[in-house]
C-alpha cells in the first residue's frame, strides 16, 4: 500500500505529466481532421479543453508537493513548450492554452513534505475525474481508428499513430486504477521497458515518415533509431538483464537529443517536415519521461 504522501505525489505527477500528453493528442486530431469532419473536430476540442481544465487545477496542488527530480526532468514542460505552443497554435488556427504552460513553468519541486489529509481527497477527486475523461478520450481515439481504416474519414495521422496515442492513454488509465486502489502499477519490469521502447521506436517511425523526402540525413537517423528500439523489444522477452536497461537508456538518451535538435529545428524553420512544431516537443517530453522512469530503476 502507498502511504498517504505517496500517494498524493505520484498521483499529480502522473496526472501532471500525461493530462498534458492527453490533451495535446486532442490538439493533434483537431487540427489533423478535415473541415466536413466539424461534428469530430469539435469532440476532440471540447475533450482537450476539458484536460486543460483539470490541468488547471491540478498545478496548484502540485506546487512544491511533486519531486524535484520531476521538474527537472523536463518532462510536464520544456524550454521550448511555450514557443511551440504559440507558433503551432498561430500555423493552425487551434486554441491552446498556454496560461497553463506558464504556471508549469514556475512549478517547484520538493516531495519530502507531510501533506494533509484534505489534499489526500482532492487528489483522488483529480484522478477519478482524469479518469472519466480518459475513458471519453479512448473511445474517440477508437472510434477515429476504425473510421480511418474503413477509410470514412480522411486524417492526416497515421492508423499507427492513433493506435500509438490510444496505448498511451491505456497505459495512463492503468496507472491510475492502480494509485486509486492505493498501489503502485504492477508490470514486470519487460512490460514497461518494451511498452517504452515500443514507444520510442514508433516515434522515430513517424518522424521518418513526416520529414520531407529530401531530409535524407535526418531520416536515416530516425530509421536507426527505430531499427534499435524493435532490437530491444524483441530482446526484452521475461527477465530483462541489467545490459538492456542500459541499452535503453543509453538509445532513449540519444533519441532525446534528436528529437531537442529536431524541435530546435523546426521552431527555427530549418528542418523540411510536415511535422507540427507542437509533436516535436509532445515526443521530446515523452523521451524524459521515461529517461527518468529508467534512471530510477534498479541498477
Ligand atoms: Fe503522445
Ligand atoms: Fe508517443
Amino acid at each position: 500500500m502507498l502511504s498517504r504522501d505517496e500517494f498524493i505525489r505520484i498521483s499529480l505527477e502522473t496526472n501532471l505529466f500525461f493530462q498534458r500528453i492527453m490533451k495535446e493528442h486532442m490538439f493533434f486530431i483537431e487540427t489533423s481532421l478535415q473541415p466536413v469532419e466539424a461534428a469530430n473536430i469539435a469532440e476532440a476540442d471540447v475533450l482537450k479543453r476539458s484536460f486543460e481544465q483539470l490541468m488547471a487545477e491540478t498545478i496548484p496542488y502540485a506546487n512544491g508537493v511533486v519531486s524535484k527530480g520531476t521538474v527537472e526532468s523536463n518532462e510536464f514542460v520544456t524550454p521550448y513548450t511555450l514557443r511551440a505552443e504559440n507558433v503551432t497554435s498561430k500555423l493552425t488556427g487551434a486554441s491552446i492554452n498556454t496560461s497553463i504552460t506558464k504556471a508549469e513553468e514556475q512549478l517547484v519541486g520538493n516531495g519530502n513534505i507531510s501533506n494533509p489529509a484534505w489534499l489526500k481527497k482532492a487528489v483522488k477527486d483529480i484522478n477519478a475525474r482524469s479518469l472519466n475523461m480518459l475513458g471519453e478520450v479512448i473511445e474517440f481515439k477508437k472510434k477515429l481508428i476504425t473510421l480511418s481504416l474503413e477509410c470514412k474519414i480522411f486524417i492526416t495521422a497515421y492508423d499507427e499513430l492513433l493506435e500509438h496515442i490510444t496505448r498511451e492513454a491505456l497505459y495512463y488509465r492503468d496507472i491510475l486504477r492502480s494509485l486509486q486502489r492505493g498501489e503502485r502499477p504492477k508490470r514486470t519490469l519487460c512490460d514497461e521497458l518494451n511498452f517504452w521502447n515500443n514507444i520510442m521506436g514508433e516515434h522515430a517511425q513517424f518522424i521518418d515518415g513526416l520529414l520531407d523526402p529530401t531530409e535524407r540525413e535526418l531520416k536515416e537517423t530516425a530509421e536507426a533509431f527505430n531499427i534499435r528500439f524493435e532490437a530491444l523489444v524483441k530482446e526484452c522477452i521475461e527477465t530483462p538483464d541489467k545490459l538492456i536497461i542500459e541499452k535503453s537508456k543509453e538509445a532513449t538518451g540519444e533519441i532525446m537529443g534528436y528529437k531537442k535538435s529536431a524541435t530546435e529545428g523546426l521552431l527555427g524553420c530549418t528542418i523540411k517536415s510536415i511535422i507540427p512544431p507542437l509533436l516535436g516537443d509532445h515526443v521530446l517530453r515523452e523521451a524524459n519521461h521515461y529517461l527518468r522512469i529508467l534512471k530510477m530503476l534498479p541498477r
